[in-house]
């Protein structure tokens, strides 16, 4: 699969810690974030990865800040992203099993580098599971295009 992965300066010090989980799982990555700690905004980033997934340019997003709460505010904008705002294991784990996320989005001044490899490793490997949350999640796509 290949993952995007975006960050602003708020986010920059899990980049690597990411690309390297992301890397060793057998993914490609393409970097899109910010490099240096200069103050910037974070939804030109979610805009620029939104915008790779939707086109198929990549199969799913990492969104990083400082909270991961403005890049999954700016992210859930675009029609057809779901993006989950997580900053636990399990939470990551539901996000794909029953939300069938495709944008993963957490704060670097939130969780710490073991976490996020975890969070990470447990997104990238859990499945959509369907059925009933197929349903919930087509109610979703409802109220996105009416709304
Ligand atoms: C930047 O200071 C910070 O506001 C940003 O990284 C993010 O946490 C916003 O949600």
């Amino acid at each position: 699969m290949k993952y995007i992965i975006g960050n602003d300066h708020g986010g920059i010090d899990l980049v690597d810690s990411v690309e390297e989980k992301l890397l060793e799982l057998g993914h490609e990555v393409e970097k899109i974030g910010t490099y240096t700690k200069d103050s910037c905004d974070y939804p030109d980033f979610a805009k620029e990865a939104c915008e790779k997934v939707l086109a198929n340019q990549a199969d799913f997003a990492i969104l990083i800040c400082g909270t991961g709460i403005g890049m999954s505010l700016a992210a859930n904008k675009f029609k057809g992203i779901r993006a989950a705002c997580v900053s636990d294991v399990f939470s990551a784990k539901m996000s794909r099993a029953h939300n069938n996320c495709n944008v993963l989005c957490f704060g670097s001044r939130v969780i710490g580098s073991e976490v996020a490899k975890m969070i990470v490793e447990v997104f990238a490997n859990t499945k959509f599971e369907g059925g009933r949350h197929s349903n919930r999640v087509e109610k979703i796509t409802e109220i996105e295009e009416k709304n």
